[in-house]
């Protein structure tokens, strides 16, 4: 499986998603590791750079935060929105990254770790690049929505079972325990993972879904139905969640779980 968007879709991520989804978990993400001062960071999958940001915010400007990312398109929308901030930004898939070994008091991830291809190698490359006591904090999806499940049957629907296939990939992630033997076989210790859970408020399936689908890897698959099909697929989404909609929104719980480590 894996994460490459293009066109207009960091754009789409950026303007939507992050504000009601990433942005969110962001922050939540960053308690884990209480940044100092001072500190380096390395924010891998950074995407449109939400986590980078906030973790630039927290070490100041006598820290150093790196964002990196193997996609052109969403560290364009990362810099453009980080002119002003002093964040280095480096394009390149997560093994072989080339950074020096040390070099970073925290390593975090939100929401890539699923799409690397050799989790292994990536792990260890992060113990790698940690300074001795360095601690590591990545989040991943507990799997799937409500919302979620209700999309990818309409996407088997009214697209095909291999795109719905694809999307249901982006939420097919390792258990805690998986995650857990993970990190302590790259040599990290103290590994835990932590649910965190929240309640997300989306709008209505008629404006959302296609800003959602506009901002996946399946974009095109979707763009590319006659609108008919369109609006069929989206009033499938409404059908199934017309009970957990509230005051004009979607309301439903979400989870990730937040793996974390030490050197
Ligand atoms: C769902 S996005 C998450 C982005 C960001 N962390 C956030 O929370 O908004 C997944 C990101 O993983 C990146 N990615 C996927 N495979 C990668 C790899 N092998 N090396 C580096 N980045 C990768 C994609 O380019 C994409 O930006």
């Amino acid at each position: 499986m894996s994460f490459q968007l293009s066109g207009s879709a960091p754009e789409i991520y950026e303007n939507s998603m992050v504000p009601l989804w990433f942005g969110r978990w962001a922050e939540a993400l960053l308690t884990f590791v209480s940044l100092k001062t001072g500190e380096t960071v390395l924010d891998v999958a950074c995407g449109t750079g939400v986590t980078t940001r906030i973790a630039k915010r927290d070490v100041g400007s006598d820290g150093r935060v790196t964002g990196l990312d193997i996609n052109a398109g969403m560290l364009a929308k990362a810099r453009e929105l980080a002119d002003d901030m002093d964040i280095t930004w480096i394009e390149s898939d997560v093994i072989g990254t080339g950074l020096p070994k040390d070099s970073f008091n925290a390593v975090i991830s939100q929401h890539g770790y699923h799409y690397f291809p050799d989790q292994p190698a990536a792990l260890k490359e992060f113990y790698r690049v940690l300074a001795p006591s360095g601690r590591i904090a990545m989040s991943i999806w507990d799997g799937h929505s409500a919302y979620t499940k209700a999309l990818c049957s309409a996407v088997e629907k009214f697209i095909s079972p291999e795109i719905a296939k694809k999307q249901r990939g982006q939420r097919q992630t390792p258990s805690a325990n998986r995650l857990i033997a993970g990190l302590s076989e790259a040599g990290f210790r103290n590994v835990t993972v932590a649910r965190q859970e929240l309640s997300i408020k989306v709008p209505l399936a008629a404006t959302f879904v296609p800003l959602h689908l506009g901002s996946m890897p399946i974009a095109n698959a979707f763009h590319s139905l006659p609108n008919e099909e369109k609006e069929a697929l989206i009033a499938d989404v409404a059908h199934t969640l017309r009970g957990q909609v509230v005051d004009d929104q979607i309301v439903y719980q979400d989870a990730v779980n937040v793996v974390t480590g030490l050197k």
